[in-house]
């Protein structure tokens, strides 16, 4: 072997440990090689106070401002995982081209919406987020560190002990919303238990704690620090979710287990978390339905049960693209079923929905894919608006983070979005219109030329990556802020240049639940007479 293919090799098996898309070198080694000019991040940013103040200092302000009205009832949130604004454009583009228009034109579901804001995605401890922080932003309103969920920046990553001081721990907007009387649920098209569903429910110092072993394989106490789908199952909030829809069947089986599909579990604890979530229903007097498969899920939309779990896959559900449209379902069916489920409350619900793939492809540098998975989120965002009303019921849709896609060079109206530029390079070398900063798709020059990457062989196939510039296993996300789309009650609440932690408290906001301020019980339009009156009376007073 050469010693560029034994340093090749060495990098690919660090970027493998934990997560195929998301290599641990986030974080730690970058720190540590630019730690001599760096200032730190205030001390106070490890604290959940730090953002609760943050987030109600802004929605004082904003609310002085905001003509809105009435509450959210249901509140659903979706979220593109590394849904960037260029991908955006790019798949919206690639819809309006599918329909046989020049496509840029064309109109996602939700970029109708009346109120449009940015969101800053940083993480305490780092420029450029990754899914779990960024979850813990957005679904528990306080940042933290990358790869930690549902804890404050108190908490050093794979930290288990620091986890147990129950000041780290934080509350997502989903147990708000349950303690306020109302359902929750939660729907992705990846493992349940990965980094986005996960900050719904979890507290995990590692996002990569997915199932036992892989807590008691970095000689971590289980029985202190529990794998999160043993959280979604047994711990609060997980075990108050009246929906949970997504893939990622084989951290719920034992090894021993062979499921519908023929998968095996990978759990090492012998424990089969659907029966325990079964019979956990059951000693409840509940209706509950577990499905595996898309027919089941469509049997249950005409009587929905009390609560549904519904695992379509062993590990992450396959890409729209790929997937047999027979038996598995899309995530517009998905969000079909936790709506109708959810609506039943009349106290309303919160609904989490991720179309959690888009972030995948991107890694892969997979262009298509990734277009095709945010056109997948702008139907099933489609159904959200079409089952529920305005007046009510509040939708928000927003990414994670970014990614480092650049839809670039001048390439002439209708021109193939997924095809190559039709602007000239300095070398002449064809370039694409779709092309990436870094990844695995950076192709070798053997004499400091481009190739041409037109001449793959499997160009144009939906598997095939666009080019990149740095190499890379796995493309990283990007810094840039992310769009936050607005419907319903106060969504003017939600324009602006914010923090990502403000999302929930803005939603919660809304909703009038959850710690911070209610749309329903403060602002200016109810004190305003209180105050007038209050003045009155003393002037009767003092005149007496
Ligand atoms: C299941 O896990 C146990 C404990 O790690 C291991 O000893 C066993 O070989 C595994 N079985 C299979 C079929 O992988
Ligand atoms: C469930 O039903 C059984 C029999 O009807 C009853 O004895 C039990 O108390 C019920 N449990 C709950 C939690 O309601
Ligand atoms: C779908 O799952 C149900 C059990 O929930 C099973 O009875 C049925 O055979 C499955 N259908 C297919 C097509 O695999
Ligand atoms: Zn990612």
């Amino acid at each position: 072997m050469t010693l560029r293919v034994v340093v090749v090799l060495a990098l690919c098996a660090c970027a493998v440990r934990g997560d195929r898309y998301h290599g641990e070198d986030v974080g730690a080694k970058g720190a540590a090689a630019n730690a001599r000019q760096r200032p730190a991040p205030l001390e106070a940013e490890r604290t959940k106070q730090f953002w609760y103040d943050e987030a109600q200092a802004a929605i004082e302000k904003r609310a002085r401002r905001s003509s809105g009205q009435g509450k959210a009832k249901n509140i659903v949130m979706f979220l593109g995982d590394g849904m960037s604004v260029p991908t955006l454009a790019a798949a919206r583009t690639l819809l309006g081209q599918r329909q046989g228009r020049t496509g840029e034109e064309s109109e996602l579901s939700f970029e109708s919406f009346p109120s449009i804001g940015l969101s800053k995605t940083y993480c305490v401890n780092q420029q450029i987020a990754d899914s779990a922080c960024s979850a813990t932003a957005y679904l528990c309103g306080a940042k933290t560190n990358n790869g930690v969920l549902g804890l404050t920046a108190a908490v050093p990553r794979y930290n288990c002990e620091a986890s147990l001081d129950t000041s780290t721990h934080l509350d997502s907007i989903a147990a708000w919303a349950i303690a306020d009387g109302r359902d929750a649920g939660v729907v992705t098209t990846t493992r349940i238990t990965h980094a986005s569903p996960a900050g719904l429910y979890a507290k995990a110092a590692n996002r990569n704690w997915e199932r036992d072993e892989q807590v008691t394989s970095e000689n971590v106490d289980i029985g202190q620090c529990r794998d999160i789908a043993h959280q979604l199952v047994h711990h609060y909030p997980g075990n108050e979710l009246k929906v949970i829809l997504g893939g990622g069947r084989r951290e719920f089986y034992p090894n021993t287990t062979v499921d519908g599909e023929g998968r095996r579990g990978r759990r090492t604890d012998g424990r089969n978390l659907v029966e325990e979530w079964i019979s956990q229903k059951r000693s409840r007097n509940a209706s509950y339905s577990y499905q595996w498969n898309k027919s089941a899920l469509k049997d249950a939309l005409a009587n929905p049960p009390d609560y549904v779990l519904g695992l379509f896959q062993d590990t992450h559900l396959p890409y729209h693209m790929e997937a047999d449209q027979t038996t598995k379902p899309t995530l517009a069916e998905m969000t079909e079923l936790a709506i109708k489920t959810l609506q039943r409350n009349e106290k309303g619900f919160f609904l989490f929905v991720e179309s959690g793939r888009i972030d995948h492809a991107h890694h892969d540098n997979y262009a298509e894919l990734a277009l095709d998975e945010t056109i997948q989120m702008s139907e099933a965002v489609k159904v959200a608006t079409d089952l529920l009303s305005e007046e009510d019921s509040l939708i928000v849709v927003t990414a994670d983070h970014a990614h480092v896609m650049s839809f670039n060079g001048y390439t002439e109206r209708g021109g193939d979005i997924l095809g190559r530029s039709s602007g000239s390079a300095d070398d002449s070398v064809p370039y694409m219109t779709i092309s990436y900063t870094n990844g695995p798709g950076a192709r070798p020059r053997p004499e400091g030329e481009r190739i041409d990457v037109t001449a793959d062989n499997n160009y144009g196939a939906s598997r095939w990556r666009s080019h990149a510039e740095v190499p890379r296993s796995s493309e990283t996300h990007g810094g840039d802020d992310v769009g936050v789309f607005a419907r319903g009650p106060h969504h003017d609440m939600f324009s602006g240049v914010y923090e990502q932690s403000q999302l929930p408290h803005l939603m919660a906001y809304a909703g009038c639940f959850g710690p911070g301020k209610h749309a329903c019980s403060a602002g200016p339009a109810i004190h305003a007479p209180i105050l007038l009156l209050v003045v009155l009376t003393i002037c009767q007073i003092l005149r007496l």
